[in-house]
């Protein structure tokens, strides 16, 4: 097994490994390397939906997948895996997400207690568009100016609740687009990474987000300013999917989009998260 790193901002190519039959010894040092570089990419595997669920089940307990777009769950016999797909099938979605732009987020970062590592696996890709960005958020957090890291160190964030990466409005809930009235859940803003004890900017998504005690317009100039810090160029790497890539991710130091591609191209993912062992602490 060999690590290479993507001499980008994050991320690093893990070669020579089956992800079928990954010993303990490797799988102690893809973790190792998945703390360290925050992103891994693994190309060439061949997985069933047990085989990613069984890979995935080694860093921990999975999250059930959140509901679908269309309100159900896909994949049957399997609720851990999120169908991320734009294909449409007897006219209804095989899964989330369509053919636009992902913005900027964190998975399900809505809940209490957030994954800490996301699974996605490509089934089928376009030929062109779709690509997938990853920003390392630690280097976010560590080069803001020092007054900002200072301010950013006591503030919590409200993380939204209502929509997804898609803009769709997740299953159950109804559109709200003031920031203060949405619902969603508080984090701290710069919170200590529990396995490397590093901090990080934690934001979860831009749409309805909310700093705690400041007035609207207070917290949107705050947030606009962190905001396109976090996503600078140099913080970032993109993955060009192929059939057969396995990309895991930190979902604790990192953030993600995905560019739009052509709604004719089919592009199916399965996904899955996996649960975090304590909330976002400052
Ligand atoms: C996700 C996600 C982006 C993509 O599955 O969490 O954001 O590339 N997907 O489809
Ligand atoms: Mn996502």
């Amino acid at each position: 097994m060999t690590i290479v790193p993507t001499g980008e901002a994050l991320a690093a190519e893990v070669l020579g490994v089956d992800l079928r039959n990954l010993s303990d010894e490797e799988f102690t040092a893809v973790h190792r390397a998945w703390l360290d570089h925050l992103v891994l990419l693994f190309r060439g595997q061949h997985l069933t939906d047990a085989d990613l669920i069984r890979f995935s089940r080694r860093f921990g307990d999975l999250d059930w997948a959140p509901v679908q777009e269309t309100g159900r769950r896909f994949v049957e016999g399997h609720p851990e895996i999120y169908v991320v797909s734009n294909v449409v099938e007897n006219g209804v979605p095989i899964g989330s997400l369509g053919a636009g732009e992902a913005v900027w987020h964190t998975d399900m970062s809505y809940l209490e207690t957030p994954p800490k590592a996301s699974i996605l696996y490509a089934l089928e890709v376009p030929a062109a568009g779709g690509n997938t960005y990853f920003c390392n958020m630690v280097q976010a957090y560590e080069s803001l100016p020092d007054a900002l890291k200072m301010q950013a160190a006591g503030l919590t964030v409200k993380h939204d609740a209502t929509y997804n990466s898609g803009g769709y409005v997740r299953q159950g809930l109804t559109a709200v687009d003031d920031p203060v009235e949405s619902p969603g859940v508080y984090h701290p803003l710069a919170p200590i990474h529990p396995e490397t004890g590093r901090r990080v900017l934690y934001l979860g998504r831009r749409r309805n987000a909310l700093i705690s005690g400041l007035p609207l317009a207070e917290s949107e100039s705050l947030l606009d300013e962190i905001w396109s810090h976090a996503t600078r160029p140099e913080w970032v790497w993109g993955h060009q999917w192929q059939v057969g890539d396995l990309v895991l991710w930190d979902n604790r130091s990192t953030m993600h989009r995905r560019d739009a591609f052509e709604p004719a191209f089919r592009r199916i993912l399965h996904r899955t998260q996996i649960k975090g062992s304590q909330r976002p602490a400052a």
